[in-house]
């Protein structure tokens, strides 16, 4: 591996997500030596702390995740951890985390690197990049990089996402700026890329001449558990649509890139998304569909979870349909789906091509029921695999067919090497590919696309709750898709 030397801060860094994912992401880094010796943290919070307890609570962090909290290795890891007490609205505490940086910089020899990790209240973000640009925080050196790393939300709307970026642009450019979506650090995720431009099989057919339908799924069987005071003011289409399932489906519809370079990727996923439909009031109103859980047994209903009104009207479920108006994909609909509380936690897309045009089994004495369409799967959680069904004869001593599968599923000892999605990413960040991160560009039209369905959403008041825990979401997602005479692929 190559080591890349750079000095990490971390705003927010005392926070969940910086103990439950980014110091163990870190240390594999560590362990696989893409860092030595030439780096070093400087965590950040408001609360005081001593050098000495920070690092015992990496090696708590790290000893959660299955390592050995006394180990020599995460012993010297944690020693390149420093902590700052640090008010971001304060400009005068900049300069004493500049001086900071400036020592370990010299002490690790890190030549002026930085990445500056921004996991905290999004309404910051700005104020932060502004006063490490104006406080001298960031490296002057010419061959020295600085990289603004950031979490979601990206605003929560496109008013507010173009003002957050205006803010960041001030002090940062676009190959500067990071926005982590972690889906983009899922294996399967970035398989999709692999399964398209690898395969003449795939994507020679990847077109509306000999696709259907895609379908998109990403359920969760968790409730909104201990986030009800972010999750309420936000909902499923900002919280899982807007990210997540668009940078899904921009990998699916996208052309092929001219190299496999950030570039390259960034510019055709750019150009899905300015073909994708923005609906008007009456599209928006048919095509999108949501809904809130309800309650079972003693299992409170959402309304009625810690922190969230009893009148809510947040959704915690969305179900639609998305159209590109390009050569590839006119007529074949994407229908996408995510929620809270529903059967299983399970992320998958479905492609279903087109039955043969002619079914010649099907004569008028035939027994045989109809071909199948065959439908490749991508499994991302919780397997990782592909799935390819086909039709095939049946062994019996008439002439009939049934549908098969080719399956192929990453087995455990696999899936146990695979590097998670926040180690990904900081590698990525390190590295300076922007690959799986997700450009303003992007961001803006996805925003553009969501903020129609909202408005129309926010004109009426839904009927909730109106699905069960444990189901697959309300009956208007079912309706949603047989108004095609279509089904969801993946059902109870
Ligand atoms: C996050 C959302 O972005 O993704 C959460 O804010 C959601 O609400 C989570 O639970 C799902 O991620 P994963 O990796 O568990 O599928």
């Amino acid at each position: 591996a190559t080591e890349r030397k750079a000095l990490f801060l971390f705003f927010g860094g005392t926070g969940d997500l910086a103990y439950r994912k980014l110091y163990p992401s870190l240390f594999n880094l560590y362990k696989k030596g893409n860092l030595r010796s030439h780096f070093a943290v400087i965590g950040t919070s408001r609360q005081a702390m001593d050098d000495d307890k920070f690092r015992e609570a990496v090696r708590k962090s790290l000893a959660d995740s299955g390592n050995r909290a006394d180990s020599k290795e995460a012993m010297d890891f944690s020693s390149h951890f420093y902590y700052q007490a640090h008010d971001v609205t304060n400009t005068a505490h900049y300069s004493v985390l500049k001086e900071a940086a400036d020592k370990l910089d010299k002490k690790y020899k890190l030549e002026g690197n930085r990445i500056f990790y921004l996991s905290m209240a999004p309404q910051f973000f700005g104020t932060i990049a502004q006063d490490l640009k104006s406080q001298g925080l960031m490296s002057t050196n010419k061959d020295a990089f600085n990289r603004l790393v950031i979490e979601k939300p990206f605003g929560r709307d496109y008013d507010s996402a173009k003002q957050l970026n205006d803010a960041l642009s001030k002090s940062f450019e676009e190959e500067q700026i990071f926005r982590i979506d972690h889906y983009l650090g899922k294996e399967m995720i970035q398989n999709i890329e692999a399964l398209r431009f690898g395969n003449t099989l795939v994507e020679s057919l990847w077109n509306n001449r000999y696709i259907d339908n895609i379908q998109v799924t990403l359920s969760e069987k968790l409730g909104v558990e201990e986030r009800a005071s972010y999750y309420d003011n936000s909902g499923a289409l900002r919280d899982m649509v807007q990210n997540h399932i668009m940078q899904i489906v921009s990998l699916l519809a996208m052309e092929q890139p001219v190299a496999f370079t950030d570039t390259d990727i960034r510019a055709e996923k750019v150009k899905a998304l300015r073909s994708l439909r923005v609906y008007n009031v009456a599209d928006a109103a048919t095509n999108f569909v949501r809904g809130q859980y309800g309650s079972i047994n003693d299992q409170p209903d959402y309304r009625h979870e810690d922190n969230v009104p009893e009148d809510s009207t947040t959704e915690t479920f969305v179900a639609g349909k998305l159209l590109f108006d390009n050569y590839r994909w006119s007529g074949t609909p994407f229908y996408v789906r995510t929620g809270k509380m529903l059967a299983d936690k399970f992320t998958r897309v479905d492609v279903v091509f087109k039955r043969p045009l002619v079914d010649i089994f099907a004569f008028p004495q035939s027994q045989n029921t109809p071909l199948a369409a065959n439908v490749l799967t991508i499994f991302v959680e919780p397997h990782a695999g592909f799935s390819l069904q086909l039709n095939a004869k049946t062994n019996d001593a008439g002439f009939s067919t049934e549908p098969i599968k080719l399956d192929y599923l990453v087995d455990a000892e696999k899936s146990k090497e695979t590097p998670e999605p926040y180690e990904r990413l900081l590698h990525d960040v390190l590295k300076g590919d922007g690959t799986n991160f997700s450009s303003w560009p992007e961001v803006s039209y996805a925003w553009k696309f969501v903020d129609q369905i909202r408005r129309v959403w926010d004109l009426q008041e839904p009927q909730f709750p109106n699905y069960t825990p444990h189901s697959m979401g309300p009956a208007a997602a079912e309706e949603l898709i047989q108004r095609d005479h279509r089904e969801w692929i993946y059902r109870l």
